[in-house]
Parts: structure tokens; sequence; C-alpha cells
């Protein structure tokens, strides 16, 4: 008896032991990222790096939890839980590097960007795979849908049809240097509204509310994403006229801007598509903003990211932006691109989108479909090659 006592003594002895260590290990590995000598203190440089964080798609379900406090502890476990996930190893050791040498070292290089958009125009005539237009379809054309079973359809009516521009709205169009906000959470708090409004073309995804946030995300679009399911998550499917109005009050704020409707990536849109055609058709010429739906584009953008090792199930709304706006823009800054839930100059922990309700906790839901690391690691990759500008950083 009391030598089993003591066997089971010294297995749970050990247990502790290894968990001890472990923790340890973390905390180590977590210093070394976070507290270099050089960026300790909050008077030193601002970091500078990478970030990414393009959602789309329904919004993760908001799942609430303890609001205020966060143990320290469970800062830690958390972490813990982040570095130990394998695919997240590599990603971390360039972070540690980026943040020690290159925070504020970068450099535009015209000649790769422009490479890179010869490179992508290629694949996609970006003009063209903007939009469908009133002359490329016919009444009774059936679509189908880029993520879904060919079985789905959806009838092009006459109403719809009346909703496509003539022409694509950005034929010839050209850019000096454009922003494309992601939703991270990582802007939160980020201060970084007033350097957004400075660009001369702002990309934002998924109708992300820019308002209330506008100290952190800037008020300022010239194009944004629209999921329809929008409708269904956000207006209540327009079903009561206060639905309405909120609605047409949301889009009378986008002014002329592009509000970008991809309707045939998923047959589930279909029945909010037709909505959403209603709604339009019933308020034309009482909104300024400019409508675009793209087609079955995503095949032609597929096959350009799949030469850079990229082939998700799905690409994220933040690279299919950045797509489209290489072929409009001279220069190209990211903002809200960061698709892990700790902030890499705090180490805090991030809400997924900068917009979640206070206490909404981080999902790896988008992360898995959209393997939005992989997404994260080649947007930096083109950052330190001065491709694009990733911003991580609160702004100054
Ligand atoms: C830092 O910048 C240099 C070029 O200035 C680049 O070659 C290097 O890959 C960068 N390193 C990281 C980790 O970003
Ligand atoms: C800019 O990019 C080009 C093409 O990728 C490369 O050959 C060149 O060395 C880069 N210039 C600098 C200053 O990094
Ligand atoms: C998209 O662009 C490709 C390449 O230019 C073209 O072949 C295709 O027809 C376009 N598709 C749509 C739906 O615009
Ligand atoms: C971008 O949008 C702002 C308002 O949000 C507008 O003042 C500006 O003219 C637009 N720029 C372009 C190029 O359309």
């Amino acid at each position: 008896m009391v030598r089993i006592a003591s066997v089971l003594g010294l297995v749970m002895f050990s247990v502790a032991l290894l968990i001890l260590s472990l923790i340890s290990y973390v905390s180590i590995k977590k210093d070394f990222l976070f507290t270099t000598p050089k960026y300790a203190n909050s008077g030193g440089p601002r970091m500078y790096m990478f970030h990414a964080g393009f959602r789309h798609g329904p919004i993760p379900s908001q799942v609430r939890y303890h609001q205020d406090v966060i143990q320290p502890i469970d800062i830690r476990s958390q972490l813990a839980l982040k570095y130990l996930d394998p695919a997240f190893t590599p990603l971390t050791n360039a972070l540690t590097e980026g943040l020690q040498e290159n925070a504020s070292k970068w450099k535009y290089n015209r000649t790769a960007f422009t490479e890179q958009r010869k490179e992508i125009s290629r694949y996609i005539n970006v003009a063209h795979n903007f939009t469908l237009t009133r002359s490329s379809v016919r009444v009774g054309q059936l679509m189908h849908y880029d993520y879904s079973s060919h079985k789905y359809v959806f009838s092009i009516g006459e109403n719809f049809k009346s909703l496509l521009p003539e022409a694509s709205p950005i034929a010839n169009k050209h850019y000096n240097v454009c922003a494309v906000v992601g939703n991270s959470g990582i802007l939160t708090g980020s201060r970084c509204g007033p350097e957004i409004e400075k660009f001369d073309f702002v990309f934002r995804c998924n109708f992300a509310p820019t308002e209330v946030f506008r100290r952190d995300v800037g008020r300022r679009t010239n194009l944004t994403t629209f999921n329809p399911s929008i409708l269904e998550k956000y207006y209540n499917n327009l079903l009561t006229i206060q639905d309405r109005n909120n609605f047409f009050l949301s889009l009378k704020k986008l002014d002329g801007a592009i509000l970008w409707i991809p309707a045939f990536f998923f047959h589930t849109s279909a029945t909010v598509t037709r909505t959403l055609v209603d709604f339009f058709v019933e308020h034309r010429g009482q909104l300024k903003v400019q409508l675009a739906w793209p087609g079955n584009i995503m095949h032609y953008i597929n096959r350009y990211w799949k030469t850079k090792q990229l082939s998700p199930k799905r690409l994220s709304t933040g690279i299919l932006m950045y797509t489209l706006a290489s072929a409009m823009c001279e220069e190209i800054h990211l903002y809200g691109f960061w698709p892990f839930g700790w902030d890499p100059n705090t180490g805090k922990e991030l809400p997924y989108h900068y917009y979640d309700r206070k206490g909404t906790k981080f999902t790896t839901k988008w992360q898995e479909s959209h393997q939005l690391p992989a997404e994260f690691k080649l947007l930096y990759k083109m950052h330190t090659e001065g491709l694009i500008k990733l911003t991580l950083s609160h702004c100054a």
C-alpha cells in the first residue's frame, strides 16, 4: 500500500515538474520575442511590422467571456497555445528578427512591385474581372458559384441586369498610394485613422464600420466589399422599415464609393442577393454609391496566388483586395492585416476584428478555412522585399 502511494506520488511529482518546465520555456520564448532590450521601453522606436488581417464572410459568432480583468496567467497560457502550434513557429522566428532589425527601415521597391503587377496581369485582367457589365450578361443567363457545387444556379433577371454598370468603374483609373484596410483587432487603439485618411484610395473589407472607430481606422472609404450575407447578419434581411432605414443610411455615408458585391462566390447568397437587388431597384437614383458585381473570378485569382504556393480553400477578402489594388495603384500599404489573437507589440490578447464587442473571444475558425497564417507569411515576405508596406504597430 505504502509502495503504491509513493509510486503514485512520484508520478504526480514528475507530471507537475513537466508542466512547470513547459510554462517557463514558454515564458522565456515570450520574453525573447517581446522584450528585446532595444524595444523594451515605450520610448524606443515604434515597432513597424507587417500585420495582416482580412476577414471575410459572415462574421464569427460573438462568444462572450470574462469581460474585464484577464489574469496574467491566462495570457501566458494563451500564448503558450499559440507558440506551441507548429504552423506558427517559423513565423515567430521571422517576426523576432523583423522586430529587431527592420523596425522602421521599410523602403519601397518600385521595381519589385511593378514586376509583380505585370505577373498578376498575366493571370487576371483586373479591370475586366472587377465587375460584370450590362453587356457581359443576358437576361435568363444562369450564373454558377465559385465555391459551391455546380448544381446551384442564379438566373439573371431584368432587375439584376439593370443594376450592372455599363463599363468597369476602374477602367483606366490609376491612383498613386493606396491603403488596403483589413479588419484585424490589431487596429484597436492603433490611432492609425489620420494616417489612413491621407491615402489616395482606401479599400475596405466587408462593409466594416468606420464612424465609431475613426480614430483607429479612419472614415474615408473608396471601395468596400459587401458580402450579401451582411444583410442577414446586420440588417435583419431588411424585414422592417427600421432595418431598411438603417441600411439606407449606412449606404448614404459611403457617398460615391464603390460597393463591391461578390454575389457569385457562395450559393448561400442567392436569397439575400435577391433582397439586395430589390432594395437597390426601389432606391434607384437615391444613392450615390457605385455598385460592382464581380462574376466568377476566383479561378483566375487563385491561379496567380498558386504560383506563390498559396492555395487555401478560400483566399481572404484582404488578399483579394490587394490583387485588385495591384492593378489600380502605384504603391500599396496594408493596415489591419494580422490574423493572430495576440498583439505582436505587447503580447496582449486581441479580438478578431477591430469592431468586435469588447470581450469577444478570438476564433481560429476563419484561420482554418482561409489559411490566414500562410497568407500572412507571404505578405510579410512581400513587406521585407519592399513590394508593400504592412503596418502592425500603432501610428505616430
Ligand atoms: C530585413 O531587411 C533586409 C533588407 O533591408 C532583408 O534582407 C531581411 O530579410 C529583413 N529581415 C527580416 C527578418 O525582415
Ligand atoms: C528591388 O527589387 C528588384 C527586383 O525584385 C531587385 O532586383 C532589387 O535588388 C531590389 N532593390 C533593392 C534596393 O532591394
Ligand atoms: C477574368 O479575367 C480573365 C483573364 O483575363 C478572363 O479570361 C475571364 O473571362 C475574366 N472573367 C470574368 C468573369 O471577368
Ligand atoms: C475617396 O473617398 C473620399 C471620401 O471618402 C473622396 O473625398 C475622394 O475623392 C475619393 N477618392 C477617389 C480617388 O475616388
